[in-house]
Parts: structure tokens; C-alpha cells; sequence
């Protein structure tokens, strides 16, 4: 049976201000999607929009336009940015979809019919910015301990979700999988910080605004957008409803995908929402670190914001997608700046990968009029190239399971750069020089023509243009996951005029 692999990214607050930071969850979910997809399994990719609660409500009233037309506008800006940058979902859902509200509603009533859900009073603090509750001693400065802003005190009758029942549960279960949150350090956090202290009963519902999904058994509460948002995982595939083969097919989550200020709703709220709903926990949970400048997160209001798509007119989409995945070390933050940018697109994208390829058709043309076949007349640095080769695909393999994408990308880099290098220690221009050494030098250069193929499906995935560029420019149809190893009877007809892959550019500031 072929295997399955569902994936998915944070849904976002619709905002008409995306900024390249934004882009990490999904750019790096799709590249995990694309690479599942072409090895082989069957891949759901979901992303959407979180679009309930009393911040969008807010800004709607300012927009002067009713929550919905104001979230309507916005989420095509969404889809449209998705689009400018390859994403490839499967769904993009809207937490205002009709199958959404409906089975939210349903969960919420399921937990409530069980007891896991109850009514109370809320009396606590509240920061609106980041719809989060908070007590006291949680605060940093009497300030919101995630944004720093002012938080607000609420009183107010309410649902509340039994966390403290699951609490137990939950520890185990963190405790006996040790790949449920990644990376190690962010799980320290998670119990140290939050399970450690133990945990409250959670505010699940609201009184004091309108814009979200009605609890059905008491409409003057709307649900607790978190418990809403989070829901999208299972309701995207139609749990609780009869079209649910996608969920009996794909749940639970391979991997989510989290920005590190949401690992904390992704791997304790909702743990126990699955928990008492009998449901299996996703299996990974990873919560990636911020492209920053400067030491800042990236915002409009910093005044280091541009809007994405301005990046991906000027230098396009795959240096853009590379720049982010490569930057971002697993767990780390990385800095953004369009000067590191557009170093990266010289010193990687164009000088090692662009340089080799044309290099190399070059001298496919030169010496063998562009036809290059396997002559077999290897030595012992050959034999040592065609094993990087071989080994190349299981090495990938093993970051992305390990979600370390910036490390399988170095390692595909690594080895077009020993390519370079293996050109420059074998010199076929002199090898040229001599008529006895024609077939080793078609031989060598079939082997930098492996490294060229293998590396191009490996980065399929990642810069999906410039990879089928690349086997434009090199003409075979030997070009999927299964035939990433040396292949040693292709008959190579390489294009006359390569186009190069990527421009190096002179970064001149705005
Ligand atoms: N709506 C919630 C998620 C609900 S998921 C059930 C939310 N939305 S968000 O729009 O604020 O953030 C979406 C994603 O963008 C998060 O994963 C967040 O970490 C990520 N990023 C926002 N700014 C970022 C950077 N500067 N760098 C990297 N990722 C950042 O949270």
C-alpha cells in the first residue's frame, strides 16, 4: 500500500501585510510536501487562513467593512502570495467555510456532552493582539510575556476546557516520543514552562464579541478562536461528518509546522483537545525559528518589512525560497537582509550550482559536440565522486525526516561544490590535450553529468523552476526519486547555448 504523508502549516491571521518572514511555515511545508510527493507517497498539504476573533473584528470595524468582506479581501492577497511563491496545497481552508463551523461546532458540543468541556466563570487577563489568556504570575513586566503589549482584564462567564484532567496523560506521552517535538529544546521549554507549573483549565468560549463561531447550545458565546483554529487539521479532512475518508486516510498529521510562539497551543491545547476527543496525536510537531533583522522580528511597524513578492519580481521565486530554507537553521533564528540575498544567490546559486552546469555543457559541447556517453574508464578519485553521488539521496533522506532542511540543503550544495572541485583537480582542458585520454576525459565528464542530474532531482523540491531548467538543458527523462543513484548508460545530448541558471547581481541598496 503506498504510504501516506499529511502536512500542515500554522493557518494564518489574514493580514494584507505578509512580510518574507511570514513565508517560512509554508515555503518549508511545501518543500517537505514536494519532496514526499515525488518519493513516492501519497501527500496532503493544507494550509488557510485563521479568520475568528476579536482582533479581526477590530480591525474590520476600523477597514469600516463587516468581518467577512474584510476577510474575504484579504485572503485572496493570501492565496495570491501563495501562488507567486510555488506553494503547492492540496487546501487552503477558511475557518469561515461552512464545513469548518459546522464541525467545530460539533467538537465543541462533543467535548461539552462528555464533561470535558464545562461552564464558569472567567476572571483573568487577556492580550488581544495575540488572543491569548494569561495569568498573573505568567506575565513578563505586567506586559503580554509573547508580544510585550498591554494585556486586559476580563470578567466574564464562559466555557473552560479540563487541561488539568489530561495533564498526566500528556507528560507521558511527550516522555515516551521523543521525536513529538522538535527541536529538543523547544520540548524543555514546553515543560518546563508550561506543564511543570501545571496547567489551568482553559477559557474556551467568549462573550464580549461576536466575530467567531457560535457555541450551538448557548449562542451568546462564540468559541475560543484558538480551539477553532486548531480544529482545521482534522476538520479540513472531514472528521465528524459522513465524507470522511480523508481523515480515516490521513490523520494523524505526519508533521505541523509551527512558528516557535505557537509550539505552545500545538503541543499542549491541542494534545488534549485530540486526547479527549480519542483521537492520535499528530506525530511531529516542529517549531521553526524567525527570519529577523537585526535582532528583530520582521514587521511593518519596525519599518523592515516589503511586501515578499517584491523580492520574487526582482530576483525570483527559487532564489527567494532557497534564501529562507537555507537561512533558517533547524530551530535557529536567521537574519534577513536583501543584501544577504542577494549574496546568497551569488555565492551558492549562481557561482557553485548555475557555474557548474554551464561549465559543464560547456565542455560537453566543446570536446564532444554536446553527445557524452559512459566510456567506464574510472581511477580511484572517480570511484570516490560516484560514491558522494550514491550516497546523496539516503543522506537527504535522513535530514528531512529530521525536518533539518537547511542541512539537506548543504548537503546537495556540498556535493555540486565537489563537483567544482573534481573538475579542477581532474582539468579535462588538459585532459583534452591529449588524444589518448579521450575516453576518460567523456568519462569524467559523464560523471559531473550524473552529479548534475542527481543533484537536480534532489532540488526539485526546493527551487522546482530552475531544477527543470536544469534537465531542459541536459535532456533526459531519467528525473525522478527513483533514479537518484549513478546511472551508467545514459546517452547525454546536451543543449548548444546553456542559459544560465542564475545571474550573479550587483546588490545596490534602494
Ligand atoms: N493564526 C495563528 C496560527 C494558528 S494555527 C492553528 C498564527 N498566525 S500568524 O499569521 O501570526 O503566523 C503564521 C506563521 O508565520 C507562524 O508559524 C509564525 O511563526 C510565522 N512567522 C511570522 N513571522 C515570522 C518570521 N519573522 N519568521 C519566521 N516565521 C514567522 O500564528
Amino acid at each position: 500500500m503506498q504510504k501516506k504523508f499529511y502536512i500542515t502549516t500554522p493557518i494564518y491571521y489574514p493580514s494584507a501585510n505578509f512580510h518574507i518572514g511570514h513565508c517560512y511555515s509554508t515555503i518549508i511545508a511545501d518543500s517537505i510536501a514536494r519532496y514526499k510527493r515525488l518519493d513516492g507517497y501519497d501527500t496532503y498539504f493544507l494550509t488557510g487562513s485563521d479568520e475568528h476573533g476579536q482582533k479581526i473584528e477590530k480591525k474590520a470595524e476600523e477597514a469600516g467593512l463587516s468581518p467577512k468582506d474584510y476577510v474575504d479581501k484579504i485572503v485572496e492577497n493570501a492565496k495570491d502570495l501563495w501562488k507567486s511563491l510555488g506553494i503547492t496545497y492540496d487546501r487552503f481552508i477558511r475557518t469561515t467555510d461552512k464545513d469548518h463551523v459546522e464541525i467545530v461546532q460539533k467538537i465543541f458540543k462533543k467535548l461539552y456532552d462528555q464533561g470535558d468541556i464545562y461552564k464558569g466563570e472567567y476572571k483573568g487577563l487577556y492580550c488581544t493582539p495575540c488572543e491569548s489568556f494569561w495569568t498573573e504570575t505568567q506575565l513578563v513586566n505586567g506586559k503580554c510575556p509573547d508580544c510585550g503589549r498591554d494585556v486586559q482584564e476580563v470578567s466574564e462567564e464562559a466555557y473552560f476546557l479540563r487541561l488539568s484532567k489530561y495533564q498526566k496523560r500528556l507528560e507521558e506521552y511527550i516522555d515516551s516520543h521523543s521525536d513529538f517535538i522538535l527541536p529538543e529544546s523547544r520540548k524543555n521549554e514546553m515543560i518546563n514552562n508550561f506543564l511543570k507549573p501545571g496547567l489551568e483549565d482553559l477559557c474556551v468560549s467568549r462573550t464580549s464579541f461576536s466575530w467567531g463561531i457560535p457555541v450551538t447550545f448557548d449562542e451568546k458565546h462564540v468559541i475560543y478562536v484558538w480551539l477553532d483554529a486548531l480544529s482545521n487539521y482534522i476538520t479540513a479532512l472531514g472528521y465528524l461528518t459522513d465524507d470522511d475518508e480523508k481523515f480515516k486516510k490521513y490523520w494523524p498529521a505526519d508533521v505541523h509546522i509551527v512558528g516557535k510562539e505557537i509550539v505552545r497551543f500545538h503541543t499542549i491545547i491541542w494534545p488534549i483537545i485530540l486526547m479527549a476527543l480519542d483521537l492520535p496525536l499528530p506525530h511531529k510537531v516542529f517549531g521553526h525559528g524567525w527570519l529577523i533583522v537585526e535582532g528583530n522580528k520582521i514587521s511593518k511597524s519596525l519599518g523592515n518589512y516589503k511586501d515578499p513578492r517584491e523580492y520574487v519580481d526582482k530576483y525570483g521565486v527559487d532564489a527567494v525560497r532557497y534564501f529562507v530554507l537555507r537561512e533558517i537553521p533547524f530551530g535557529n533564528d536567521g537574519n534577513f537582509s536583501e543584501e544577504a540575498l542577494v549574496n546568497r544567490i551569488n555565492s551558492d546559486l549562481a557561482n557553485i550550482w548555475g557555474n557548474l552546469v554551464n561549465r559543464t555543457i560547456g565542455m560537453a559541447n566543446k570536446y564532444f559536440d554536446g553527445k557524452v556517453t559512459n566510456k567506464n574508464v574510472l581511477e580511484n578519485i572517480d570511484e570516490e565522486f560516484i560514491e558522494k553521488i550514491n550516497v546523496l539521496k539516503s543522506n537527504v533522506d535522513e535530514k528531512i525526516e529530521g525536518l533539518q532542511i537547511s542541512k539537506a540543503l548543504e548537503d546537495i550544495f556540498e556535493l555540486l561544490r565537489s563537483s567544482n572541485k573534481y573538475i579542477d583537480d581532474v582539468m579535462p582542458w588538459v585532459l583534452a590535450k591529449d588524444e589518448e585520454k579521450r575516453d576518460y576525459l567523456e568519462t569524467v565528464l559523464y560523471n559531473i553529468m550524473e552529479a548534475i542530474r542527481v543533484t537536480g532531482i534532489m532540488l526539485k523540491p526546493f527551487m522546482p523552476n530552475s531544477a527543470s531548467k536544469v534537465f531542459e538543458q541536459i535532456n533526459t527523462d531519467k528525473n525522478t526519486f527513483s533514479d537518484t543513484k549513478y546511472i551508467s548508460d545514459i546517452e547525454y545530448d546536451v543543449v548548444k547555448t546553456p542559459e544560465p541558471l542564475f545571474q550573479r547581481i550587483v546588490y545596490k541598496q534602494d
